[in-house]
């Protein structure tokens, strides 16, 4: 059975307001990290959704440069397509053009999954680049600070398809996933992983998502079709990071609070 869980979804006006909630989420999360262990973990999505969160983060006339704590911050990826890393359909130069290449981050503090190897060659290596950075013994696995996640408008989440073998993944932390729909291979974490992460939020953006937010919040328990059901944090908290279009069919957010410079409306759904 599914673990119980909090969501606490927070809607902004628009794509651009959604991305500044990520960028303060990103900030706090690094912040409150560093403060309390020393360094911050972060696990970050590709895809489109977060570009302009990360040019929020990289822009000098904002105040995120200046307040995320760079020297103690270690990037990860959920995901990665099986393509070289200049190649466009790649997260880490989406990432890299978009933050990388413009904030004080050094390059052995990046920990990109190698998308030009064959992908069970990637994902084990990825998975002893996370058990060595995290200085994992035995079956420990890894406990990111922060884990960013997008959705895709069938459902999925990181690499993780409806009707793939990396939904039945247990015990790795790292798998090649092959996806017959898109006849290609990912490499992804897995989501047990994911779903230990301190923090879990989703960041999701316009009306082409409004039906499958819907479905997976407040349809029928079946992971397999809706692979984002799957993602139910062992703290019992998700956050969803929405625009008004994405959140069209939740229940109205009921309440509204301002944080800093941000007028959010927040709802939260009780799953069980
Ligand atoms: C990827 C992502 C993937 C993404 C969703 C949403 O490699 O594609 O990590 O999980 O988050 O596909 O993508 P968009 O933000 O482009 O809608």
């Amino acid at each position: 059975m599914p673990r119980p869980v909090s969501v606490t979804y927070r809607v902004s006006p628009t794509p651009a307001a959604t991305a500044r909630a990520g960028a303060q989420l990103f900030t706090e999360a690094a912040g409150k990290a560093a403060q309390s262990r020393g360094l911050a973990r972060i696990a970050i999505s590709g895809g489109t959704t977060p570009k302009t969160m990360f040019g929020l983060l990289a822009d000098p006339a904002e105040p995120f440069l200046k307040q995320v704590p760079w020297d103690k911050l270690e990037l990860y990826w959920v995901d990665e397509r099986c393509v070289p890393p200049d190649n466009a359909e790649s997260n880490y130069r989406m990432t890299k053009e978009a933050l990388l290449s413009k904030v004080p981050l050094p390059a052995e503090r990046v920990h990109r999954m190698e998308g030009e190897l064959p992908p069970d060659v990637a994902a084990a290596r990825y998975e002893s680049t996370i058990r060595n950075t995290f200085k994992l013994e035995g079956a420990e696995t890894p406990t990111f600070d922060l884990v960013l996640l997008g959705m895709g408008d069938d459902g999925h989440t990181a690499s993780l398809f409806p009707h793939t073998e990396a939904l039945n993944e247990m015990s790795h932390i790292v798998v090649p996933n092959h996806v017959p729909q898109k006849d290609t291979w990912r490499i992804t974490l897995t989501w047990p992983v994911i779903n230990q992460g301190r923090e879990v939020a989703f960041l999701i953006e316009g009306t082409g998502k409004a039906q499958v937010l819907h479905d997976v919040f407040l349809g029928p328990y079946q992971p397999e079709v809706h692979p984002s059901q799957l993602i139910r944090p062992a703290s019992g908290q998700l956050t969803l990071l929405l625009d008004s279009a994405a959140a069209a069919k939740l229940p109205a957010p009921a309440n509204s609070d301002s944080a800093g410079t941000l007028e959010l409306k927040t709802g939260t759904l009780e799953l069980k």
